[in-house]
């Protein structure tokens, strides 16, 4: 069973300080998540290691909900007490003789980092890949290297790391 976490860093929302991980839920996305989406996908901070800009209007999280989020293998929002709080997915790999090959991805609101929230939720996510997709051979995640909070969430969720690709992606000026 998961456990109550405790959060001390230092840009925590008190409101938030201590997190019930039994009140996280991943349940399919709709529009009247609207607003709760906007709350994260215009954080500088939650899209700093991201493709995409934060958003800058309601347009952009409406074409999220309807558009992108369904082009997802599967897609769930992060929820607690059935609030969306952040969203996690994973899409076939579209490269030749990959379709055994799923890439995760996984975003949270800031104001409940730290909490152990994204390392319970990937676990979950790797339990459904695979029970819902019984095709997959391999699950896999895409970390920018500065992003030690993903890698680390990802070390403490089971995956082993298999290196660095150099020069892999060039985004928001830089490589
Ligand atoms: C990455 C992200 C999902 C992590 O979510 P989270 O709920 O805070 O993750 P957890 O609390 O489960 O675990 C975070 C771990 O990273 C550690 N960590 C965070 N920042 C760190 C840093 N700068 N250096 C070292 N470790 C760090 C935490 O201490 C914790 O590890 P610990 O339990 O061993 O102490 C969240 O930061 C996020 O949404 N970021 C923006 C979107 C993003 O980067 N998505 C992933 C793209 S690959």
């Amino acid at each position: 069973m998961e456990e109550t976490a405790t959060y001390s860093k230092s840009d925590a929302n008190e409101e938030y300080s201590v997190v019930d991980l039994s009140q996280i839920s991943l349940r399919p996305i709709s529009l009247s998540d609207l607003d709760d989406v906007m709350l994260w996908t215009s954080d500088a901070k939650v899209a700093k290691y991201c493709t995409w800009e934060p958003y800058t209007n309601k347009e952009k999280g409406i074409d999220f909900i309807q558009n992108i989020a369904s082009k997802s293998l599967w897609f769930r929002a992060i929820c607690l007490r059935d609030q969306a709080i952040g969203c996690t997915e994973f899409q076939v790999c579209s490269d030749r003789c990959r379709d055994k090959s799923a890439q995760l991805g996984y975003s949270l609101s800031s104001m409940y980092w730290g909490k152990g929230i994204a390392t319970m939720v990937v676990k979950k996510v790797v339990d459904a890949a695979f029970k819902e997709f019984p095709y997959l051979e391999r699950l896999e995640a895409r970390v920018d290297v500065e992003n030690v909070a993903s890698q680390r969430v990802l070390e403490k969720a089971g995956f082993e790391r298999e290196g660095v690709l150099r020069k892999y992606l060039f985004f928001k000026g830089k490589v």
